[in-house]
């Protein structure tokens, strides 16, 4: 199998196509002066599998996403795979309120017309999945998260919302240890938690959650467990997207933030190339 980065995977791709022990094929992508995209495939892709990998996020990587599909498609190739690690535009799978665009739905009709399958990795709802026409499937980061908190010795592990309540499942059983969650309540940007009882006193506790993008969640969150007495609060995320004050906001209330390389920051200290090579091996 051959694997093609896309600008927004660069790094992702190289450990991908290292733990598959496949060929890196870089291809050629220029931004005229205009922003306009400029794609092409410098190798001779036929009878190859391929394996495309780029987030339709920030806006700019869907077109190119859309153009290296159209690049690849001009290869008799036997297979492209397009592995979406964060797949932007997720969280509007339905109409909340009459006359939206269902972007996931929109995203998923275009994507899906230049690829033989689509991997996703913890897409923010799997339902998702039921747009594309094609194969598709996601994979969950939190095998690898669960393994990097173990080591920190984490004593219980909190969903900051409902919504992330399998994950947090998930890393627990890693860890061994317990899990519970918090019930959110969001307006806009602003979150506000329902008050629970938590036997957090004195313990090392992580938040895990798929999405951290201004972080108003886990900081509400991980303020809401200091004031429980909590000794320690780890952050841990699939997709660090951290907008604007995003970081001065956590690093006022928790003693560490992570997440994977879905996203590349310096907080990308997790990787989820072995959970690539699973589903593909
Ligand atoms: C929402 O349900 C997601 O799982 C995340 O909790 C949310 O996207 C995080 O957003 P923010 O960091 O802006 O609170």
């Amino acid at each position: 199998m051959l694997v093609i980065p896309g600008s927004s995977s660069a790094t992702l791709s190289q450990r991908i196509a290292q733990v598959l022990n496949s060929k890196l094929v870089k291809p050629e992508i220029k931004r005229f002066p205009d922003r306009e995209c400029y794609i092409r495939i410098l190798e001779n892709l036929d009878n190859e599998e391929v394996l495309l990998v780029q987030n339709t996020y920030p806006d700019e990587s869907i077109l190119e996403l859309i153009l290296l599909q159209d690049a690849i498609s001009e290869f008799k190739i036997r297979k492209l795979i397009t592995l979406i690690p964060y797949f932007g535009y997720g969280r509007q799978d339905k109409k909340f309120k009459e006359g939206e665009a269902i972007s996931a739905r929109a995203l998923a009709k275009r994507l899906e017309l230049d690829t033989d399958e689509v991997i996703t990795i913890d897409i923010h709802k799997k339902d998702v999945l039921r747009y594309f026409n094609i194969p598709a499937a996601n994979i969950s980061a939190m095998p690898q998260i669960g393994e990097y908190l173990k080591k920190l010795g984490i004593e219980l592990v909190i969903a900051p919302d409902r919504g992330a309540l399998e994950l947090a499942r998930t890393v627990s059983k890693v860890i061994g240890c317990e899990y519970d969650y918090l019930e959110k309540i969001r307006t806009g940007e602003k979150v506000e938690l329902k008050p629970k009882n938590l036997n957090v006193k004195g313990k090392r506790v992580a938040l895990v959650d798929d999405i951290i993008s201004t972080g108003a969640t886990v900081a509400t969150a991980s303020h809401y467990l200091k004031s429980q007495g909590t000794e320690k609060v780890y952050n841990a995320c699939t997709h660090g997207l951290f907008i604007g004050n995003a970081l001065e906001k956590l690093e006022k209330v928790c003693d560490g933030v992570f997440s994977t390389d879905t996203i590349e920051s310096k907080f990308s200290v997790i990787s989820v190339a072995e959970e690539v090579k699973k589903l593909l091996a």
